[in-house]
């Protein structure tokens, strides 16, 4: 199912979340204004936005709350892209030529610094601890994630298990705080807060997963963004973990040199020796298993349309192409 049709339940409460973004990124600063548009208009799939309005509403939350939390959210996401461009140093995001390609990194950097502190600005005036308290050890997490990956970087030893740790922390946290921020606005119980938190936490990992296997696969016109830029980092990331494991003594150190090296001129050469030691397969099925999880996490929530768009949202997390 496309995820328009897929997000039609929360369609209403998603504008109320673009409508709230757009009067909370006005500031003085003209650069600020046009660097928050540039970003924001460019679209993006509102996945964490999402994944709070559908939380609560599947609760029964009937406030407007879930749209101040859910843009919350999203801001904190931006704010971590137009960071994690810079670090990266990728040059198209949304479809668009990046923050800080077009701005400079001084630009790009203290533009997030802006959104994020935007958001803690709003978690204060949403007036509960508990989302304080969450919000905080989440964006920490995520920094710490980001800087375990930066660490990461050529370093071809890096395991299965040292891969999962970085995207549980840079991008399943998110996810997670979304899904229990929904929880946290229908007044509900901490064992219920923590489903719907295991909810988040299996799709992000199921995410993140996909977007690193997109990387060496999705043609730039669908996901807005340029594959190979993992490989010129020379982040060790599954596929590549997978084929390390998994290829000849020859395919293995063609990976080897290519993390060392933080090149992508072989590509190509790449891509053949993730292929055929099945990285991408392995990697689809991994994530396959995550969003199956995240399905189960949510038993015990009673049935309804917002519910199945949960499920949905985490189906096509595995099957998405952008
Ligand atoms: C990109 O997230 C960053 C990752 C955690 C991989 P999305 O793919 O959700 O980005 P947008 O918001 O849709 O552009
Ligand atoms: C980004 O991961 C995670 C965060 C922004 C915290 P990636 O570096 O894989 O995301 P893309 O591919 O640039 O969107
Ligand atoms: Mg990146
Ligand atoms: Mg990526």
């Amino acid at each position: 199912m496309d995820l328009k049709a897929l997000l039609a339940p929360i369609a209403d409460d998603l504008r109320r979340v673009d409508a709230i973004l757009c009067e909370r990124l006005a500031s003085d600063v003209a650069l600020i204004n046009e660097i928050g548009a540039h970003i924001t208009a460019a679209g993006g799939k509102r996945l964490r936005p999402a994944v709070v309005l559908l939380s609560s509403r599947a609760l029964g939350c009937r406030t407007d709350e879930p749209a101040q939390l859910a843009a919350i959210i999203e801001l904190i996401h931006t704010a971590t892209l137009l960071h994690d461009d810079v670090v990266d140093g990728t040059d198209r995001r949304r479809g668009r030529i990046t923050a800080h390609a077009l701005w400079g990194n001084a630009s790009a950097v203290l533009c997030g610094d802006f959104l994020y502190s935007r958001s803690f600005q709003m978690m204060v005036d949403a007036g509960r601890m508990s989302v304080m308290r969450l919000l905080a050890d989440t964006t920490n997490a995520i920094a710490e994630g980001e800087v375990l990956q930066l660490q990461n970087r050529g370093d071809a030893t890096v395991t299965e298990s040292r891969y999962l740790r970085v995207i549980e922390l840079k991008t399943a946290r998110l996810f997670a705080a979304a899904a229990r921020l929904g929880a946290i606005a229908a007044e509900q119980p901490e064992t219920a807060q923590q489903a719907l938190a295991c909810y988040g936490h299996e799709l992000g990992m199921a995410f993140q997963i996909v977007d690193d296997l997109l990387d060496y696969r999705a043609a730039p016109e669908h996901s807005g963004k340029n594959i190979g830029t993992d490989l010129a980092e020379g982040k060790p990331t599954l596929p590549l973990i997978h084929a390390l494991r998994h290829g000849s003594s020859a395919q293995s150190e063609l990976i080897r040199t290519a993390i060392l090296e933080k090149r992508m001129e072989r590509l190509d050469a790449v891509l053949a020796v993730v292929e055929s030691t099945g990285g991408i397969a392995y990697s689809a099925a991994l994530a396959a298993r995550h969003v199956e999880a995240a399905v189960a996490a949510l038993n015990a929530v009673p049935d309804s349309p917002h519910k199945d768009a949960l499920i949905g949202l985490a189906r096509f997390t595995a099957q998405r192409t952008y």
